[in-house]
């Protein structure tokens, strides 16, 4: 009895928490929102010092040569870089010292359903969209189709195409939405990941998809746990918006999010929402995404990015 008067009273808080949450972006969203361009150079100069993103977040020749440790962020093991696996990387870091203008951040939230977002989102200069989302099926007036770079986490190797054990070339097929973009895989948080994410790049290269696979660099993940921890945030893992965002920051000008709404109701209307524009997978334990979206909130209102939540013109 006492476990359930705590799971009730636990359950409780966190629901007028989340409710807060909702509460505040509601009325933060409603003033009229203008880019605070002292605060962005501040906030990005900040991020860029500890996490260097434009050198760093992805695995190069250069940041891993042959014989370096690559150190998983989801466990304590190492992998040796060997020459077999450092020809897969890229040469250069496709970021260094680049600044683009505007770019589009699309999270997968039911938010974007009848949105029609995806012209505004289409038209930015550089769109990043996370975990292989689906991008056909009617969906492309509500999320786009433009991609620039595209995230994926090896479990949909493995959930969707069979751990590419089999046939392989629904995979490939998958990807073809998705044009010459870069496709940005987690392979490093659990060495688990690691063999499937290598049959993925070899069926790229067999199938030749002009898809251009790079590895996220467990490194940056790190300098990135400790930046946002130091802004207040404490979850365990962070979610793939707020690393696409994070990358985001530091490489444009402009950085607008779409998709980005972890609730389960419409924040004007308040009619229920799926977690997915796509599907209605719950999201993972382990992040904390009502949190991060209070940070996300809080830059938003010092005009350091810009939040859509409502439906597009
Ligand atoms: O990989 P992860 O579980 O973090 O993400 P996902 O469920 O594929 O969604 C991609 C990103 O969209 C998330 O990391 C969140 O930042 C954002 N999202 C959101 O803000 N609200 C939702 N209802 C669903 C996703």
């Amino acid at each position: 009895r006492f476990s359930l008067i705590i799971t009730f009273c636990f359950g409780s808080l966190l629901t007028s928490l989340i409710w807060e949450v909702i509460h505040k972006a509601v009325e933060c969203y409603s003033q009229t929102w203008k880019k605070q361009e002292d605060n962005y150079q501040k906030f990005r100069s900040n991020l860029s010092s500890k996490c260097h993103g434009l050198e760093e977040a992805i695995i190069t020749q250069n940041n891993k040569p042959v014989g370096s440790e690559i150190v998983y962020d989801g466990s304590k093991k190492t992998l040796k870089v060997t020459p077999e696996l450092f020809s897969i990387f890229m040469k250069e870091h496709p970021f260094s010292n680049k600044t683009l203008d505007t770019c589009a951040v699309v999270g997968n939230g039911g938010i974007l359903i009848n949105s029609s977002c995806g012209e505004t989102i289409d038209s930015a200069q550089f769109v990043i969209r996370c975990n292989l989302a689906p991008l056909g099926n009617g969906y492309e007036k509500h999320v786009g189709t433009k991609t620039d770079l595209v995230t994926a986490n090896p479990s949909i190797f493995i959930n969707k195409f069979g751990a590419l054990n089999g046939r392989r070339r629904p995979f490939v097929e998958s990807l073809r939405s998705y044009g010459n973009s870069l496709l940005l895989i987690h392979a490093f948080s659990f060495s688990a990941y690691t063999a499937v994410s290598l049959r993925a790049i070899y069926t790229i290269e067999d199938f030749e998809s002009p898809i251009r696979p790079v590895f996220l660099n467990p490194e940056y993940l790190k300098s990135l746990h400790l930046f946002w921890r130091s802004q207040g945030l404490r979850e365990n893992r962070l979610s793939t918006g707020l690393i696409t965002t994070s990358l985001a920051l530091e490489l444009c000008n402009n950085v607008h999010l779409y998709g980005f709404w972890p609730f389960s109701n419409h924040p004007h209307d308040l009619y229920p929402l799926t977690n997915h524009y796509y599907d209605d997978v719950k999201p993972k334990k382990v992040h904390a995404m009502p949190a991060e979206f209070d940070l996300l909130m809080r830059l938003h209102s010092q005009g350091i990015l810009r939040l859509h939540l409502g439906d597009c013109p």
